[in-house]
Order: structure tokens, then C-alpha cells, then sequence
């Protein structure tokens, strides 16, 4: 048993990563033969990006996939920890497995994410949720067939969650939920430790993977059909940082833009480590999208110092500049709202910023106090209706922005990667460069490609058009 250890999930050691290859016994690759698992996933796109990797070594073992938690002989969650609702999800999943699990006593329950990583979610699952089988963390995902193999022989609570480090484990299997678009990672872990943030403590300390395992896994998405991929990390910018001497995130696209993939996004950016190169680099090539997501947190200097992340009002609203001389770009950013001591003042900064910046949308949300990080032992005075009522109001301004971005589009034509049917017969569904949602009517046979749609309406969150022959 290895239980999850918040002191040494803090430490940044010295120590060389290790980069492991995938393996498994061959006598577990029948484990699965006629059984069924349910996976949950909550959070983020590392979240969903490792469930295709569960996924993978599932299927290997030639497990299939069930829609339905009741059908399963094997039930894994794969968690969040970055607000409170996201564990609250969670546990709620977990009730209900409960009593499903006193009616077939030989389901196999596991829970793995970001949750496992936290000390106090495993002692509670120790005391009251005794009848999960094991817990793995997001160090170790590569375990879960050895894991689960044991499981089937004994139901003693199994919990193998490493805090320190973490590794990087090459050549996972992937089964991937989309045929045209591929998550590939870059970067683990966050060294950033902003004060709100629970990331640095679950993902552990910043990992690049070597470049030539990230421009193979792309060569090989490109000759399987892949129109698009989607650099993934924390905190992307930090790309290289821990490996290399002279090889940033700007060097990486211009090479992953060398095999010729149609279509490059990476999330998510930390304005404290965007250079100018980079922003060159999106400008002069064509397969970079136009497209950053660039999380702000707040518009208040004061408050960001008190969150740690390490740039003034000022210095934001200079890097968002020289991003918006790219031309046809459009940028995102995540908003936090009460955060500790936050003033009406504070928010109004914030809200000024926003009317500044007009972002093409964003991702709002009230601060949620983290176990363990320097932000929850900090002073806090504002009412939760008081935080309601500022994320309501900012969420207003947001709108009007992004309509404003939309309304822009019209009569215009964009390039538009058609992902499927939508629910109104005869349209086809898909994202611009800039992910903006476009419904149109089209054959099914345009699906998986890029195609030229003019925009005939636009709304808050989606558009419509017709294709230009
Ligand atoms: N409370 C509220 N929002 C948070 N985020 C991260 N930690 C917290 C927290 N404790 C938000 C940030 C981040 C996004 C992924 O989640 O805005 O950019
Ligand atoms: Fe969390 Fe900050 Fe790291 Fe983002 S950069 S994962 S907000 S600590």
C-alpha cells in the first residue's frame, strides 16, 4: 500500500525523470475476455487524454466498454480535484455504486485522477467508501492492469498513489475518442504553484517528454488520417524548460508543424512564460492555429500577487496586445471570482479588463477553496451571494463579448473540420481554427475533412453557414 503524501508531493527534487516504456505480462492480455468496464471521467483534457489511455490498456486486456455503470464487472472514476463540485460529483457517483455494489458483490470499483493524489480523499475512502477495490494515482496510470488483475483475486483495498516526482511512462496504449483530432501530451506536471491551485500537488512537478517521442507520436497520427492535434500540458509554455537548454514550445511547433498536421492547438498558455518568438512563430505558420487560450484569473495587480501569478495588469494586457496583432486570432481565458479578499474594487478591475481585452469567451468561475494550498489559509470575507452576484455579471459581459466575436463572422468564410451529424436532419457539425462551433447542411462523406463555410448566422455559443462550393 503507498498512500498519497501532500509533504513530499511538494518537493521539486533535482532528480532525473524516468522515461519508462509501457509492459505487460502477457498471461493479463485475457483478463477481460467477456467482461465489461464503465468508465467516469471528470475534469480537464489531461483528464480525458488519460482515460484514453485506460481505455487502451482495457481494451488490450480485451475488456469492452459498457454505457451502462449497471451492466459492468469493472467500474473506474477518473477524478478532478481543481474545484469542490468536481469532488463532489465524485463522491456522489460513489453513493450510488455503493448500493449497486450490495446487489452484485463481484463488481471491481477503482478510483484513479486527480482526487487519489490528495491524502484526505483516500482516508476517506478508507473509512467510509470501504468497498472500493483500489485507488492509483496520476503518476502511475500504467499500473492499472496489474492492479486490477490483483483485484480479482482478493478485495482487499489495494492504494498505490505516489506523491514524489512522477515518471513518464512512453507508449500507452490509446484507444481515442475521435478520429480527426488527437490529444498528445508534452509537458506533465506544474512548477508554477499558484496559490489557488491544487495542479503542482496531484500532477507533480514538470516533466517534458523528449521531442522526438512527441514529433513520432504526431508523424504516426498524420499517416493515420489526423487532420488535427492538440499540444496538451498545464502549462505549455513551460515546454523544454526542464530538458533542454535552447529548446522552447516555440522551437517544438515549428517542428510539429514540419509534418504537416492541417491543424496544431496547445493548452494551456501561462502569460509569464509566452515570449515573442512564440507569438511569431503562431503568426508565420499556417498550420499554428489562431487560436490562445491565455488565462488571466483576475484583472486586479493585487490580486494577482496574492495568487501568485507572477504578472501585473499591465504586463497581461501587453502580451494580449501583441497576440491580437496576429490577424483573424482569437483568445480565451479563465476568470476566478472571490478570491480571497477580493474587493468590489478588485472585481471592477476585473471587469475593466475584460471590457479591455474582450475576449472571444471564457471560463468563469467562484474560487473554491483547495486543501493544503497557501490561498486556503488566507482571510475571507465575501459573502457567497456576493461572489454569485460578480460571477453573474462578469458572465453577462462575457456573453456580449462573445456574441460580438460571432457577429463578426458573418458573411465571412473560415475553414471548418466537420466532426459529424447534428441533431437537425441533414446538418453536419464542426469547429473553425479558432473552435468556434459551425452547424451546416452537408453529405456525411465531408466528414473528417476541412471545408470552406460561409457564416450566415451567429449566436452566443455556435454559428450556422452553408459550405462554398
Ligand atoms: N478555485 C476556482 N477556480 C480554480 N481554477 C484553478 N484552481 C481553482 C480554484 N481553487 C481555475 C483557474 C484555472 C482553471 C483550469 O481552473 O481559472 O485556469
Ligand atoms: Fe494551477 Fe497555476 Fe499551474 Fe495552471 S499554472 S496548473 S493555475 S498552478
Amino acid at each position: 500500500m503507498e498512500m498519497p503524501d501532500y509533504k513530499l508531493a511538494r518537493k521539486r527534487s533535482k532528480d532525473k525523470v524516468e522515461i519508462r516504456d509501457f509492459k505487460i505480462d502477457k498471461d493479463l492480455l485475457e483478463l477481460g475476455l467477456n467482461k465489461k468496464f464503465f468508465l467516469k471521467t471528470y475534469g480537464c483534457q489531461m483528464n480525458e487524454h488519460d482515460s484514453e489511455n485506460l481505455r487502451g490498456m482495457l481494451h488490450l486486456m480485451n475488456f469492452s466498454e459498457t454505457l451502462d455503470m449497471e451492466d459492468a464487472d469493472f467500474i473506474l472514476l477518473n477524478t478532478c480535484s481543481i474545484r469542490e463540485n468536481a469532488h463532489n460529483k465524485a463522491f456522489g457517483l460513489l453513493g450510488r455504486i455503493k448500493h449497486l455494489k450490495e446487489s452484485k458483490k463481484d463488481i471491481v470499483v477503482a478510483l484513479c485522477g486527480c482526487m487519489a493524489q490528495e491524502e484526505g480523499v483516500v482516508e476517506e475512502i478508507k473509512k467510509k467508501y470501504k468497498f472500493v477495490n483500489f485507488v492509483f494515482g496520476t503518476h502511475n496510470i500504467d499500473k492499472l492492469p496489474k492492479l486490477l488483475a490483483n483485484s480479482f483475486k482478493t478485495s482487499k483495498l489495494d492504494i498505490e498513489v505516489k506523491s514524489c516526482e512522477g515518471d513518464i511512462v512512453e507508449n500507452i496504449p490509446v484507444t481515442r475518442e475521435n478520429k480527426f483530432k488527437a490529444y498528445v501530451n508534452i509537458i506533465y506536471g506544474c512548477d508554477k504553484f499558484c496559490t489557488y491551485c491544487i495542479v503542482p500537488y496531484t500532477r507533480g512537478k514538470q516533466r517534458s517528454r523528449k521531442r522526438e517521442d512527441i514529433i513520432h507520436e504526431v508523424e504516426e497520427l498524420v499517416k493515420d488520417g489526423y487532420q488535427e492535434v492538440t499540444l496538451l500540458g498545464q502549462n505549455v509554455n513551460a515546454y523544454g524548460k526542464d530538458l533542454y537548454d535552447d529548446y522552447d514550445l516555440s522551437n517544438l511547433l515549428v517542428d510539429v508543424a514540419k509534418t504537416n498536421i492541417p491543424r496544431i492547438r496547445f493548452i494551456t498558455s501561462h502569460p509569464w512564460d509566452f515570449t515573442d518568438n512564440l507569438v511569431e512563430v503562431i503568426k508565420h505558420h499556417d498550420n499554428i492555429v489562431n487560436f490562445v487560450h491565455l488565462p488571466v484569473q483576475s484583472g486586479s495587480t493585487r490580486i494577482l500577487k496574492l495568487m501568485g501569478r507572477r504578472y501585473t495588469k499591465e504586463s497581461y494586457l501587453e502580451l494580449f496586445k501583441k497576440l491580437r496583432s496576429i490577424p483573424g486570432i482569437s483568445i480565451t481565458t479563465d476568470i476566478i471570482v472571490g478570491f480571497p479578499g477580493e474587493t468590489v474594487e478588485d472585481f471592477k478591475e476585473t471587469l475593466d479588463l475584460v471590457n479591455e481585452c474582450k475576449f472571444d469567451s471564457a471560463f468563469t468561475f467562484i474560487y473554491s477553496p483547495r486543501e493544503n494550498t497557501p490561498a486556503a489559509k488566507l482571510v475571507d470575507n465575501t459573502t457567497l451571494e456576493e461572489k454569485e452576484e460578480r460571477l453573474y455579471k462578469l458572465n453577462e459581459l462575457i456573453n456580449k463579448y462573445s456574441k460580438e466575436s460571432n457577429d463578426k463572422m458573418l458573411d465571412n468564410v473560415y475553414t471548418v473540420l466537420v466532426e459529424g451529424t447534428s441533431t437537425k436532419e441533414g446538418n453536419l457539425f464542426g469547429y473553425t481554427e479558432t473552435n468556434k462551433l459551425v452547424n451546416f447542411p452537408g453529405k456525411i462523406d465531408l466528414i473528417g475533412k476541412i471545408v470552406p463555410v460561409k457564416i450566415t448566422s451567429a449566436k452566443s455559443f455556435s454559428l450556422d453557414g452553408e459550405i462554398v462550393e
